[in-house]
């Protein structure tokens, strides 16, 4: 693995992750389908954390050029992330019930769009994606909702590195048993989906961090609602050996994130927070939208993740061009409470420096 960082300063746990991984800092961005950009991961590479992008919606075509770019310009190790293949079934029906079809059909008027589109899977076929990642010889590979022994062994075989989100640690002893080679402890303030695979209650970070690093001998990776390097020293105190950020880059000037989902993050607090089904089809946590409050009732009609997500592609789209927080998808962790307007002026490098120095790793 390309380990072109010294290392730096954070102690113990911290200083042996760092050197596995080759990084400077144990800071990791998060992966963030659909708001990330090959120049994100660069700048935290670059910065001396793991870059990360979250490509579970490219193509074929689309990750294979995604992977020369990096290869060919990241100034260090990236992680790709994938989710899990064991999310993806076909539908079974591809009828939409007439109480959904009604609402999505409403806002389709309200947004000026045509008939709503077919179902669709969104994300994958992961196994293709995978061998496009172990082609480019990818050194970190990460996935959302589990991954099984065969596709570990796979990645190590390839000589890349995988690591995978635990929610708990039941979740933590069943990736520790399929070999990755740290496990990502998201607690229940993290912003985007639950990477949930065993099904329970999320948990608070504080207590995951620990739990988790009882139930395995493997690095803990801490994420959700870390938006100041003082949250970030605590994760580490509680016995993480990194961090994983997400939320916390999502204001910054080169993030790809809509302008109307940054202002946003900067003047709401935790209390326009939802955990809803309503936009996947699966628990995600976000800014609590029209779309998330109308479709919330007709959870017995939603279709199954991913075809659910598919269905409101057209308008999400849409809401974006249009600027229209009513139909925008808008996730974020607790750590929006950290988020001022000053974040909106800071790049992504500037945003990782700020986050060092407060977690005193300078
Ligand atoms: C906008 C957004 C998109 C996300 N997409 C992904 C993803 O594609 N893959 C993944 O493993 N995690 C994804 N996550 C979850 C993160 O891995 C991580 O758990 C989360 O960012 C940590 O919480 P924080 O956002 O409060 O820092 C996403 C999170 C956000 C905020």
């Amino acid at each position: 693995m390309t380990d072109l960082h010294t290392r730096g300063a954070a102690p113990g746990l911290s200083d042996a992750f760092c050197a596995r991984f080759g990084l400077r800092y144990p800071l990791l961005l998060s992966p963030m389908a659909g708001a990330c950009t090959a120049d994100m991961v660069c700048s935290v590479t670059a910065s001396g954390g793991l870059g990360s992008f979250g490509a579970a919606g490219l193509s074929i075509q689309q990750l294979e050029a995604l992977c020369a770019d990096l290869k060919q310009r990241c100034p260090g190790p990236y992680n790709i992330n994938l989710f899990s293949p064991d999310t993806e079934s076909p539908l079974p029906d591809p009828h939409i019930p007439v109480d959904l079809a009604a609402v999505l059909r409403t806002m389709h008027d309200a947004a000026g769009l045509g008939d709503l589109p077919p179902p669709l899977p969104l994300f994958g076929p992961a196994l293709d994606q995978l061998e496009v990642l172990l082609a480019a010889k990818v050194p970190v590979i990460s996935f959302h909702f589990g991954i099984s022994t065969d596709i570990v062994d796979k990645i190590r075989a390839a000589g890349s590195r995988v690591i995978c989100t635990a929610t708990s640690p039941e979740e933590a002893r069943a990736l520790s048993g399929a070999g990755v080679d740290a496990i990502i402890a998201q607690g229940e303030e993290a912003g985007g989906h639950r990477g949930t695979f065993l099904g329970g209650e999320m948990q608070p970070l504080r207590e995951l961090i620990p739990a988790i690093a009882a139930a395995t001998d493997l690095p803990v990776i801490a994420a959700g609602g870390l938006c100041h390097g003082r949250q970030i020293r605590q994760a580490i105190d509680a016995g993480a050996a990194a961090v994983q950020v997400g939320t916390a880059f999502l204001p910054c000037s080169d993030s790809p994130a809509a302008s109307r989902w940054k202002h946003n993050l900067v003047n709401l607090q935790r209390d326009a927070l939802t955990v809803t089904r309503a936009i996947s089809g699966k628990p995600a946590q976000g800014i609590r939208t029209t779309f998330v409050e109308q479709l919330a009732p007709l959870e017995h009609s939603f279709l199954p993740y991913p075809w659910h997500y598919s269905l409101s592609r057209e308008l999400r789209q849409a809401a974006v061009k249009q600027d229209d927080e009513r139909y925008m998808v808008m996730w974020s962790g607790t750590g929006i409470d950290s988020i001022g307007a000053a974040d909106l002026k800071l790049t992504i490098r500037e945003k990782f420096r700020q986050l060092v120095t407060q977690a005193g790793w300078d």
